[in-house]
């Protein structure tokens, strides 16, 4: 009988195809030849109804058991090649779990960093507390409420960068001073350290982005004995030695009187280099008495009251206490000089 031959037929050719598939995809694209709507098998099928009724139960029977059939071997295949995949990838991503582990590089805290959290330690053991202001600041905190007015020249002697005509970069971190006194009263022992900005030439010790830490101590009878016994003791515990220091007068309008504090430059020893600019001395730190007209601004009373401030550049702490000559290196994001720490 005609349709029983090609049905024969089909399913001879459907084995074969299946047989020599390699691929799932493959595997799918003859699902739909040979069992799919338009596939020969499906269309007997359709036509059983056409046919004369005494031929009928054969031919459908037989398109139904070559149908079971390919579908049969179609399952095989499948799951044969989805095996493959899985043996494939066993070989070919295998993990040795005896082998050793590829080592995690460790990264480390910048010397800047390291040093703040040591300088913060110093400090809040001899009772300090540690703030911090904004970088952006307004006119009124970093000059204005620090006895430094619009038309005061000290605002030449701090290069300023500006971000509108209200708002500098901080240039120093004495604005946290202000902000300090305002949310408190004495007692106060405080300490800032932070980020501050300067438009200024760089070169082996001035930087334009550079750290401080401001310290501020205000209670009744605090004198220059004070700042010195604090100055000293904490660069003792630093230093962990006794440091050679020197007091010079220096001008700062939010103090009186005001002193700039040098160390005997530990980079050259105090013969002479690049970072003391030959002097043997690296400035420290400016200092001096809290001016009684920032404390009256404070409404802290200056005849009660009396404090010391400083505010100490942390790059040339680290500077000295690593015998680095540029300051240029701390940012400069090379990690030849950053791994030694
Ligand atoms: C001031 O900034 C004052 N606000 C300090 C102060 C605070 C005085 C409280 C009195 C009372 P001066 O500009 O000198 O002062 O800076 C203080 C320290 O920051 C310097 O001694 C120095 O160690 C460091 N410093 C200043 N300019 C630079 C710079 N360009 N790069 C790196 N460090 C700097």
């Amino acid at each position: 009988m005609e349709v029983l031959k090609r049905l024969e037929t089909v399913s001879g050719e459907a084995a074969a195809r299946i047989g020599k598939s390699e691929s799932l995809k493959e595997v799918e694209e003859l699902r739909v030849a040979y069992l799919g709507r338009k596939s020969e098998i499906m269309s007997v099928l359709k036509q059983l109804g056409t046919l004369p009724p005494d031929v009928r139960p054969r031919i459908g029977r037989a398109a139904n058991e070559i149908r079971g059939e390919i579908e049969n071997l179609l399952k095989e295949k499948e799951n044969r090649l989805a095996d493959d995949i899985f043996t494939r990838l066993e070989e070919t991503e295998r993990i040795d779990i005896t082998e050793p582990g590829a080592p995690v590089r460790h990264g480390h805290l910048h010397p800047i960093t390291q040093t703040r959290m040591e300088i913060e330690a110093i400090f809040t053991s001899m009772g300090f507390t540690v703030a911090q202001g904004p970088e952006v600041e307004t006119d009124y905190y970093n000059f204005e409420a620090l006895n430094i007015p619009k038309d005061h020249p000290a605002r030449d002697m701090q290069d300023t960068i500006w971000t509108t005509v209200e708002c500098p970069l901080r240039t120093h971190t004495s604005c946290v001073q202000i902000r300090t006194m305002e949310k408190h009263t004495p007692p106060i022992r405080v300490i800032a350290p932070g980020r501050v900005f300067r438009h200024e030439e760089t070169d082996a010790s001035h930087e334009h982005t550079f750290y401080q830490v401001e310290g501020l101590m205000v209670d009744r009878g605090i004198s220059v004995a004070n700042l010195i016994a604090v100055m000293k003791t904490m660069l003792r515990s630093f230093f962990h030695r006794d440091v050679t220091v020197r007091l010079r007068p220096g001008y700062f309008p939010f103090v009186e009187p005001g002193f700039e504090l040098d160390i005997n430059c530990l980079i050259c020893g105090g013969k002479g280099c690049s970072a003391c600019k030959n002097s043997g001395w690296t400035e420290l730190l400016g200092c001096g008495m809290v001016h009684p007209n920032v404390l009256r601004r404070c409404t802290i009373d200056p005849e009660e009251y009396s404090g010391f401030a400083f505010g100490m550049g942390l790059d040339r702490l680290v500077m000295n206490r690593y015998g680095v000559e540029d300051i240029r290196l701390f940012h400069s994001g090379d990690l030849r000089f950053l791994e030694q720490f």
